[in-house]
């Protein structure tokens, strides 16, 4: 028994949990999910998986991505990313309903499976659907040798570590950087993605790893955030562009590990709805950093105030319109939009993470939670 707990505490590397490590882990895990694949200063990017592929890939009609939880967030941030650098039309789909509805998938479709595990049985049984009529599959995942790994045509593993933790975290931030380096890829072979931006792109994403770095020097002020706000009973998660899956991260990880209720919104979505149960006792978390829709996430923090809702607010650096107007202000590094949410998801674990322990939760095994669902 002793000797058991002996060699936990040496897996957790000196943090009280798992969680913790994994989420300080990320400015390697990152960098392991890109090595070898991108050198900024030649413009060279490879992926294997996608080579042997490559016209397949090009000439997609469409990209259907299927995925759960955390993994299919992932999939909504490369919804974007896709779409916008390499012009590829992108659905993203939750497995469990794609395998069910009889889905339209044709030869020229290529769908592409996230899984942390590899052996989430709804993505996998989605893949097997797809490939029965005829699609490319692709397959990022996390643990080599698993099976969606091995049921996919080709595919790019993440290389983020074993992740402990049932709350992904690590797991996510590389998928992320691989389905970036893919949108890149594919916009720069389609055309579609010029060679000046696609280079300050390369840049920009070799220089996540130290600005993730940065991100988590502000433990510290989210430990004290984390005290105020431990006891609320709901949170929502607002964001827009490629802040809206991180919203929706951001409440999946609280709810995950703290049982707080949490809601993930599109910031704009909030008047059909959601703008009803706001009052002094809501804490919203905004994600507002500077980008195309820095505006309007303003007057959406504007609406949260007007009906006194607590604005705990992520920004960007040197920002001085919002700190005028939310009660917390939480500054990320700048970036590019296109890769944000590799910065601004950092806060929101630290802030799940926090709240949990104060709550005195289980933060590695959280309550009804596997880390990997083999069963529908
Ligand atoms: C479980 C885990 C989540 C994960 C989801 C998908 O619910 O608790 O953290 O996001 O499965 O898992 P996968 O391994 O397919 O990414």
């Amino acid at each position: 028994q002793r000797l058991e707990m002996a060699l936990e505490s040496i897996e957790k590397g000196g943090y009280p949990h798992f969680m913790l490590k994994e989420i300080f882990e990320q400015p390697r895990s990152i960098l392991d999910s890109m090595r070898g694949r991108m050198i900024a200063e030649s413009d060279h990017m490879m992926m294997g998986g996608i080579r042997e592929f490559e016209n397949k890939f090009v000439n997609a009609e469409r990209i259907l991505i299927v995925a759960c939880g955390t993994s299919w967030h992932a999939g909504l941030v490369a919804e974007y990313l896709i779409e916008d650098l390499a012009r590829i039309p992108v659905e993203v789909e939750y497995a469990s309903e794609f395998r069910y509805r009889n889905p339209i998938i044709s030869e020229r479709d290529i769908v592409v499976a996230i899984s942390q595990s590899g052996e989430t049985a709804d993505t996998l049984a989605a893949l097997e659907l797809a490939k029965s009529k005829g699609a490319t599959i692709f397959g990022i995942c996390n643990v080599v040798g698993s099976s969606i790994a091995r049921a996919t045509d080709a595919g790019a593993y993440t290389h983020a570590g074993p992740e402990i933790g049932v709350a992904s975290t690590k797991a996510f931030t590389a998928q992320v950087t691989v389905l970036s380096l893919i949108a890149m890829i594919l916009g720069s072979k389609r055309g579609t993605l010029e060679t000046s931006k696609l280079r300050q792109l390369m840049v920009e994403l070799e220089s996540i790893p130290s600005k993730v770095e940065k991100a988590l020097e502000l433990n510290e002020q989210i430990i004290k955030i984390s005290e105020q706000y431990k006891d609320a009973t709901n949170f929502l998660y607002l964001g827009r562009g490629y802040n809206f899956p991180v919203a929706l991260e951001g409440a999946l990880k609280l709810k995950e590990i703290s049982y707080i209720h949490a809601e993930g919104y599109p910031a704009a979505e909030m008047k059909h709805g959601p703008i009803a149960l706001i009052d002094e006792h809501m804490p919203v978390v905004v994600i507002a950093t500077k980008d195309s829709s820095y505006e309007k996430i303003v007057s959406n923090i504007q609406e949260v105030k007007a009906r006194k809702g607590k604005i705990i607010a992520v920004v960007t650096e040197g920002d001085t319109t919002i700190p005028a107007m939310a009660d917390h202000v939480i500054e990320i590094p700048e970036t590019s939009e296109h890769l944000v949410p590799l910065l601004s998801v950092i806060p929101l674990q630290l802030l799940s993470y926090h709240i949990a322990v104060m709550r005195g939760c289980n933060v590695d095994q959280p309550r009804n939670l596997a880390k990997s669902v083999t069963v529908e």
